[in-house]
């Protein structure tokens, strides 16, 4: 088969690897990838969210699969897309339709899933810029911190947790009256705050069944001590220890198997990756999001604890045989810290050439805002590397990735020292 991959991350780069190493694959492309890629597959110089620049590539290439890795493709309506064009209905796509991808693409939609397939969550209520009075009163009635969320993408910044009712009511105001996040907030979603630690668990779906993948604990923060803003993913764990078996039977049960059957109730067609974030209270589990795609860094620990052969499992999402595959997961714990560019999340520089890639040891080396120029590999994004380690704990795994980070180089890099401090 010929597939092609939409994105340009370290889980772009994981899943090149992985579907690389299966017999299925005969050429393997990513759109647009990035120096890590390269290596592996035929990297297509064309924006993911260019349907069009997809679609001659698909032709001229012979695609037969295409798997999506970020979630703004699936929400803008891809997979619709493919199914909607004579010339591209046959290819397969991984990754749901734009009606399942709201579950990611409004916060207000996944509220009211949740809320319908009674699925534990924090309570909440959805405001619009005429019902300030309404949001402001409901802010009162919830004890701090206050929880506002846009209701639509905002590059993951559309989260706001604030300890001071006055300030939480004038972001609120913000958000609705002054579109601090465009047109994501002209909706504000006010939540409980939950107090407790997050999980990112993966599942499977071809829309009739599902397995479920390696969970993960992923570092939000910039900042040692989970402190200072919020990025895309500094590191990654994967299984956190304090997931046992009682606790994932209860996530099973309250709430994957609403979850995929409540998107059978909803008639949502559903062929690809859930991600569900997670919040442990008092050993209950409670759903923060929806993700309609693999995480990232999470699947830079996900991804290679998997055995089988992964286009095996995509072809079972689109004959609807997953039921029939039987998943094998590597017991040792994956772990992964992400190398980034000094001032990232904020402003940073690009085009630092990276060094010491050739001397590393027992690590993989996912590439992400890394590019190649002029024979040498430059950063070029805010998050540059995930050096991931396998071993029997995750203690171990994490000192052979901190070893093999002192051989890499690059101007400005930084990274947390501390992944995996609070297990
Ligand atoms: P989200 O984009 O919904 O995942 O929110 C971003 C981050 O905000 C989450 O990863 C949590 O750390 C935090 N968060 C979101 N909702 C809540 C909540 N109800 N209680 C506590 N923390 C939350
Ligand atoms: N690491 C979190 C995410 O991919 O959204």
């Amino acid at each position: 088969m010929n597939i092609l991959i939409l994105g340009s991350g370290g889980r772009e780069h994981a899943f090149a690897e992985k579907i690389k190493s299966s017999k299925l694959c005969n050429n393997l492309f990513v759109a647009p990838g990035n120096s890590g890629t390269e290596k592996t597959a035929k990297n297509l110089n064309i924006d993911y969210n260019d349907f069009p620049a997809i679609k001659n590539a698909v032709l001229q290439n012979r695609i037969n699969m295409v798997v999506v890795g970020p979630e703004d493709p699936l929400v803008n309506g891809i997979h619709d897309y493919f199914l909607g064009d004579s010339e591209l209905k046959h290819v397969i796509v991984i990754g749901p339709q734009s009606m399942a991808a709201q579950l990611e693409g409004s916060k207000n939609f996944a509220k009211e899933f949740l809320n319908r397939h009674s699925i534990p969550t924090a309570i909440h209520k959805t405001f619009n810029k005429n019902q300030i009075d309404e949001a402001n009163n409901f802010l009162e009635s919830l004890p701090p911190p206050y929880v506002l969320k846009a209701d639509g993408l905002a590059a993951g910044k559309g989260v706001l947790i604030i300890n001071d009712l006055k300030e939480a009511k004038n972001e609120l105001y913000k958000m609705l009256c002054e579109q601090k996040f465009g047109e994501a907030s002209n909706q504000v979603v006010v939540e409980q705050f939950l107090k407790g630690i997050e999980l990112s668990c993966f599942v499977i779906t071809d829309g009739d069944s599902y397995k479920i993948l390696p969970t993960a604990k992923d570092y939000k923060r910039i900042g040692e001590g989970d402190k200072g803003l919020n990025t895309g993913g500094m590191g990654a764990i994967s299984p956190p220890p304090f997931v046992d078996k009682i606790f994932m039977e209860k996530v099973e049960t309250k709430i994957i198997k609403p979850t995929i059957e409540g998107l059978k109730k909803d008639q949502i067609p559903y062929q690809g990756f859930i991600f569900i974030g997670l919040i442990k209270v008092k050993n209950e589990p409670f759903v923060i999001e929806y993700n309609v795609r693999m995480g990232d860094p999470e699947t830079e620990v996900v991804f290679p604890r998997i055995q089988n052969d992964i286009l095996e499992v995509f072809m079972s999402l689109h004959n609807k045989t997953l039921l029939d595959q039987h998943l094998l997961i590597d017991n040792k714990t994956a772990v992964t810290i992400v190398l980034v560019s000094g001032g990232y999340p904020e402003n940073y520089e690009k085009g630092h050439e990276i060094i010491g890639l050739g001397k590393i040891d027992s690590s993989i080396i996912f590439h992400a805002g890394a590019i190649t120029k002029n024979r040498k590999v430059v950063t070029s994004g805010g998050r540059v590397l995930a050096v991931t380690s396998l071993s029997k704990n995750y203690k171990d795994a994490l000192s052979i990735s901190y070893k093999n980070i002192s051989k890499i180089y690059f101007k400005n890099m930084y990274y947390r020292k501390d992944i995996g401090f609070d297990l």
